[in-house]
């Protein structure tokens, strides 16, 4: 018999094939059984009519139980009404493993019930379209740089230094050498990177202790961050809307389906398209006072203050140009007015808030190690990095794009935690 998955179902009209999956749900109506199939790939109805197939294979419909496991044969028809559009004529059923007492049912449950059960919710078909969104949003980044030159640079997670700051680090022992800490960014290796092959993009988890119980805060999260020598600001930021219009148009095209599960208002995604508005700092905290906001020069920007700002867009802003007191000390100065970096965070529509964050980078030795001391930094752990200001040192930019802002903003989701799988947040470890 033809093993064959429900997504395959198309080509296989007129034919017996056998289906294994799970029991999605199922209802009697007189002398007739209807079941759905779920297996993954697609949902599918299954009919057995009584007296047409064998008594126990009939008494077995009856043992299935919601997530039960089971095969299924029968001859495939299209079915217009039936879900996922095909239906099959039930000759026999198997069993594999029944499910006793599932949790989850179609009833409403609670959010924390729901997070604890994680490793069961992922079978939902809310889930399903979470997780397929993910995936296209990462195989789009990757196809995006792969296609453009760049080489994927894989960074170490266990680092002997901070790269954003020290306040959100994670650490660990580590053996005979001290302290190790979980990397918040692969961006000082991939300017190594960068300085080796051109253009490389770092892909991987990062980590930050952050004690913000937010929204858009996750302690564990994945983040694509590319580096390229010779750009400067501007080349920087031509470079992120491209590829954020390439990602939101990408997901577009091929997962509309899953965007319609969602129920997400997709004009405000087809809007996504180059240029973005570019406004620096300045005139960001000018539309802050037209708004009425008493928000004082010199502080970052807020949540609140994100999406005012984003507010008077129809796609995301870049906003560039930051007081460099706020940001990291890798940031080049502008040379026009030392007091702003020349950084770009990119604010998302709909008051999804920063989904990027980038600089130029400072690439003269001795403003750098001054700046590795003004932030109480260690000296030794960063001679390394000094060394890339040391040899053949040249212009340099990059940015970091958070993949579960991202998936959320582009799903339309309350909350960052359902753009992962397992999400680790301050309050939450298990599943
Ligand atoms: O703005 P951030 O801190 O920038 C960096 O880490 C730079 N080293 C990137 C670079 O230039 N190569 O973080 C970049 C992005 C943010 O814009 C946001 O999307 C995401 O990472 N991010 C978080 N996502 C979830 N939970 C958190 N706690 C996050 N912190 C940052
Ligand atoms: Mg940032």
């Amino acid at each position: 018999m033809k093993r064959i998955c429900i997504d395959e179902l198309q080509h296989h009209v007129g034919e017996t094939v056998t289906l294994r999956g799970w029991l999605y749900n199922k209802r009697s109506s007189g002398k007739i059984r209807f079941l759905v199939m779920r297996d993954g790939t697609g949902l599918v109805q299954g009919v057995l009519a009584k007296g047409a197939v064998a008594d126990d294979v009939f008494s077995r419909f009856d043992d299935l139980t919601q997530e039960s496991s089971f095969s299924l044969t029968g001859a495939v028809r299209q079915e217009k009404r039936a879900p996922g559009g095909f239906e099959l004529d039930v000759t026999d059923l198997q069993v594999i493993h029944i499910a006793h007492d599932y949790p989850i049912t179609p009833k409403e449950h609670g959010i924390e019930f729901l997070m604890d059960r994680r490793h069961l919710w992922l079978r939902s078909s809310r889930q399903h379209a979470i997780l397929r969104i993910r995936h296209e949003v990462i195989k789009a980044i990757r196809d995006f740089f792969d296609g453009r030159g760049f080489t994927l640079l894989d960074a170490p997670i266990f680092t002997p230094a901070a790269c954003e700051g020290t306040s959100t680090l994670f650490e660990t022992n580590y053996f005979d050498l001290g302290k190790a800490y979980l990397t918040q960014s692969g961006q000082l290796y991939g300017e190594a990177g960068a300085m080796a092959l051109g253009k490389v993009y770092v892909f991987g988890p990062t980590f930050r202790a952050e004690k913000s119980k937010t929204r858009r805060h996750l302690t564990e999260f994945w983040m694509v961050e590319p580096e390229v020598a010779f750009n400067d600001l501007d080349d920087n930021m031509d470079l992120a809307e491209e590829f954020l219009e390439h990602i939101v148009q990408t997901v577009l095209k091929n997962r509309a389906a899953e965007l319609k599960t969602l129920e997400r208002d997709t004009t405000k995604l087809e809007t996504v398209r180059r240029p973005f508005p570019r406004i620096s700092y300045d005139q960001a905290v000018e539309i802050l006072h037209a708004n009425g906001l008493p928000f004082e020069w010199g502080n970052d920007l807020g949540g609140t203050d994100e999406t005012v700002v984003s507010g008077q867009f129809d796609r995301p802003v870049m906003v560039h140009r930051y007081p460099s007191e706020v940001k990291a000390f890798y940031m080049k100065r502008d040379p026009e007015n030392p007091k702003v970096a020349l950084a770009v965070d990119v604010l998302a529509p709909e008051g999804y808030g920063e989904i990027i964050g980038g600089s130029q980078r400072e690439d003269d030795f001795d403003t750098l190690l001054a700046r590795i001391k003004e932030h109480g930094l260690p000296q030794e752990a960063f001679e390394w990095y000094l060394d890339l200001r040391r040899f053949g040192s040249v212009p340099h930019a990059g940015f970091g794009l958070g993949i579960e802002r991202t998936v959320s903003w582009i799903c339309g989701l309350e909350h960052l935690r359902e753009a992962i799988p397992f999400p680790r947040m301050i309050y939450r470890l298990t599943p």
